[in-house]
């Protein structure tokens, strides 16, 4: 039988934890450190709520300079309600999952339009485009100090460790919610909802826990039982399936490459891509040089895959040099523009396929 922890009311954890994170925390562009909070300096939400929603899916290390862009760019609310949609997803273009920039412009429309300030509370974070249970909680605890429970993959982790929970996730997170909702401390609730997350990034890790450092040694049941790496128990997922198409990069003599708009609505909405077949999650396209948008000397430059959430996609890569006017719904995009086009990365592939080093940003020459 495994050992069950004590009550989870039992505040010496989240004490503990917090202890450690005064000590050890991250150092992260949008986090008020600890410090800076005892001497009354409060987070600013807009920061808050655009580091959660890049966070989502997204790893830290990957956020860090787009967080930097954004709020250089665009450093209220305001001024990034104020932003053409165009320019807010080629700033995203690159961190996947468009529908969320779509989301934050519509979200920094609906806070401009109630004058720039952010609702302070889970329900009223909830109510706003892009915003779901776990942002809103992520928002609510270290924007406004509000003792809510944040749950995102790392603190499931943490969790299910802490209290040697099997049941399989997605299941478990009831069970988890409930946990985590007898630790949240009245004081501190934003550190120790950062606190729980750092734990999992750094101490708490999928492989090999580094149990030795960690604060809630004494407190965990998986380690008292020898095996945390047993949590959290998954069901297995489904196998992706592979679906295929064709991409057509046309190069006109000055290096401009040949692009169009997606659709605003589904897959990659609103950004730009080169001329490619019909490819979906649930369907192929055709990937022969027979199905190119308009003929050219197609001569086939290799094959790229990308891996989205519910597919994988590999597409056969054509190269045509072709000089004449822009199809319709199309645009040329000269070579100085390309690396700030809202290319998502499998355009990216795609064209880097077919022009090595077109998409990477070009040093301009000093005069
Ligand atoms: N992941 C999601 N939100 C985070 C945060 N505020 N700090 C560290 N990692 C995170």
């Amino acid at each position: 039988m495994p050992v069950r922890n004590p009550a989870p009311q039992d505040a010496g954890i989240a004490g503990r934890l917090l202890a450690w994170y005064d000590a050890h925390h991250r150092d992260l562009p949008w986090r008020v450190p600890p410090r800076d909070l005892a001497r009354g300096v409060r987070p600013d939400p807009y920061r808050v709520w655009l580091s959660e929603v890049m966070l989502q899916q997204t790893t830290v290390e990957a956020v860090k300079s787009y967080f930097s862009t954004f709020v250089r760019k665009w450093p209220t609310v305001t001024a990034l309600a104020s932003a053409p949609s165009d320019d807010i997803m080629k700033a995203w273009a690159g961190l996947g999952y468009y529908s969320r920039a779509r989301n934050l412009k519509a979200c920094a429309d609906q806070v401009a339009a109630l004058g720039g300030t952010f609702p302070d509370t889970e329900d009223g974070l909830r109510a706003l485009p892009g915003i779901g249970a776990y942002t809103a909680a992520a928002i609510a605890a270290i924007a406004f100090d509000r003792p809510a429970a944040v749950v995102d993959g790392n603190v499931e982790r943490v969790t299910t460790r802490l209290f040697s929970i099997a049941t399989p996730l997605p299941q478990a997170k009831v069970e988890v919610r409930a946990m985590v909702e007898g630790l949240v401390p009245r004081e501190r609730p934003g550190d120790f909802a950062q606190a729980t997350m750092d734990l999992g990034a750094t101490i708490c890790t999928p492989r090999r826990p580094r149990c030795m450092l960690c604060p809630l040694r004494e407190d965990c049941s998986a380690q008292a039982n020898g095996d945390p790496e047993f949590y959290p128990v998954r069901l297995a997922k489904p196998e992706k399936p592979l679906r295929r198409g064709a991409a057509f990069v046309a190069v006109r003599s000055d290096g401009a490459v040949l692009l169009r708009k997606r659709p605003e609505k589904g897959l990659l909405g609103g950004m730009s891509e080169v001329p490619t077949t019909n490819w979906t999650a649930r369907a192929d396209g055709a990937t022969d040089v027979s199905a190119a948008p308009f003929s050219a000397d197609w001569q086939k430059a290799g094959a790229i895959g990308h891996v989205f959430t519910h597919f994988a996609l590999e597409l056969s890569v054509f190269r045509a040099e072709t000089n004449g006017p822009a199809p319709p719904g199309h645009f040329w995009s000269g070579p100085a523009g390309i690396s700030g086009e809202a290319l998502p990365t499998v355009m990216k592939k795609a064209i880097e396929a077919a022009i090595p080093g077109a998409t990477k940003p070009k040093r301009v020459p000093k005069a």
